[in-house]
């Protein structure tokens, strides 16, 4: 078990200002930043990001929404990270994320909903090395 995850917070929550107040969740539900940055990934790199859904019917439209404005990207750090942190942000539809959860708040829709999680810690590694060098960890 690692004490490491990897989030976005995804373009439509940037653009709404809930930048902020989805960073105080994630900091008063015990996690701390080990790395972060704002930035805006390119088309092709939106699409490496989620090259593990390629195959599937909403590909296009999650490269081209991820790639639409910028997202805050970020390493974070507790006990169990990944699992908590899935609990934290709620279910993919926000329609069916639990009260108290960051989609329940901030999500708008399945599709846009506010962030991302790492599913795995080998792919919470994965993620936060696509983003940050040895040098930006803290
Ligand atoms: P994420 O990877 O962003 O944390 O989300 P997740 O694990 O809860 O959901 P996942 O199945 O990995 O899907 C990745 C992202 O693709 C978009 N999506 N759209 N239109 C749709 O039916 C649909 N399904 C998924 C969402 O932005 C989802 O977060
Ligand atoms: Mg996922």
């Amino acid at each position: 078990m690692s004490n490491r995850t990897f989030t976005m917070i995804k373009p439509d929550a940037t653009s709404k200002g809930y930048t902020g107040a989805i960073l105080d969740m994630m900091i008063k539900a015990g996690f701390s930043i080990k790395a972060m940055k704002w930035t805006r990934l390119t088309k092709e790199q939106a699409g490496a990001f989620y090259e593990v859904h390629k195959e599937r019917p909403f590909y296009g439209e999650l490269v081209e929404f991820m790639s639409s404005g910028p997202i805050v990207a970020a390493i974070l750090e507790k006990e169990n990270a990944v699992a908590d942190f899935r609990t934290l942000i709620g279910a993919t539809n926000p329609a069916n994320a639990d009260e108290g959860t960051i989609r329940k708040k901030y999500a708008a829709s399945v599709g846009e909903n506010a962030v991302h999680g790492s599913d795995s810690d080998e792919n919470a590694m994965i993620e936060g090395n696509f983003f940050f060098s040895s040098l930006e960890r803290f």
